[in-house]
């Protein structure tokens, strides 16, 4: 390893699978101090027993609450924050407008934006008092739905893009004490991305889909199918020195989907 985090104190966001998981290990191997905040408890405890001295703090990061907790849980640990990392998320199972019951649209809307958008409001909120002291560094996750329609339906593409108007607004306005970046990563390996509840989609798993590995890797013009692992270098160099002229900006781990014929 670099040790291109030396010294940095991190707060990573839905951190229990996934991207979040990988990047709490990257990020760590890096050099970096991390702490996260979680909402299912099964994941907190693995994290937990499989990172003694991890400050883990167990909530729904679509609430004020949690998310100072989660903050000042990391400041007490560490003494401050300089990176704030936001990896919640639910996806949409590619339901069009079309498929969308009528009835169902206003608990599906209030729930996708409240986990994919509202979640990094207070996430970022809680902790600027911290990174504005540490002149720190905000990397929130995209997604390729943030850029082209066809790979999410129509709630999460437009949750995605609301993703990326937080980035362009949020570095404008914190511009010169604190960077704002997102990864827009493409489809991915070996997480456990659900969907909303109000849809009756909570136990389905994106990654489920059979032949998932081959099916990211001919999708895109690179032939990879890509892991959080591979993803969560974007992360450490948004967060580290290396990035340090950079805000507003936006990393694309997806295999070249923007050089598809
Ligand atoms: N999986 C993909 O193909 C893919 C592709 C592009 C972008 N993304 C995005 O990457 C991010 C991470 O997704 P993932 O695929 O690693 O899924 P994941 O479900 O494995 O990771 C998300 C983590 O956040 C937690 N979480 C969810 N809602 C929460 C809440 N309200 N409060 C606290 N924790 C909460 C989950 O329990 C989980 O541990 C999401 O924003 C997703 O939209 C995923």
């Amino acid at each position: 390893m670099t040790g291109w985090l030396d010294g940095r104190r991190a707060l990573v966001v839905g951190a229990g699978s996934g991207i979040g998981r990988a990047v709490v290990d990257a990020f760590r191997a890096e050099g970096a101090r991390v702490a996260v905040l979680e909402r299912d408890p099964a994941k907190c405890d693995t994290l937990a027993a499989e990172i003694p001295g991890l400050p883990v703090v167990a909530g729904d990061a679509t609430t004020r609450a949690a998310n100072e907790e989660a903050v000042a849980a990391a400041v007490a640990a560490f003494g401050g924050l300089d990176v704030l990392v936001g990896c919640v998320g639910m996806f949409d199972f590619y339901r069009g407008l079309g498929e969308l019951d009528a009835e169902s649209i206003d608990d599906a809307f209030d729930e996708m934006f409240a986990v994919n958008v509202k979640s990094h409001l207070h996430a970022v909120k809680a902790a600027l008092p911290a990174l504005r002291t540490s002149r720190g560094s905000i990397i929130l996750t995209a997604s390729t739905s943030a850029y082209y329609p066809g790979r999410g339906g129509v709630l999460y593409v437009a949750s995605k893009f609301a993703v990326r108007g937080l980035v362009t607004a949020l570095a404008h306005e914190l511009a010169p004490n604190i960077r704002v970046n997102a990864v827009a990563p493409g489809g991915t390996l070996n997480t456990d991305l659900r969907g909303p509840v109000s849809l009756g989609l909570d136990s389905r798993r994106l990654g489920d889909v059979p032949n998932r590995e081959a099916e990211l890797a001919a999708r895109v013009p690179l032939r990879v199918a890509l892991s959080g692992d591979d993803h969560a270098w974007s992360y450490v160099f948004l967060a580290s020195e290396r990035s340090r002229g950079i805000t507003g900006d936006v990393i694309h781990p997806d295999g070249g989907v923007a050089v598809k014929a």
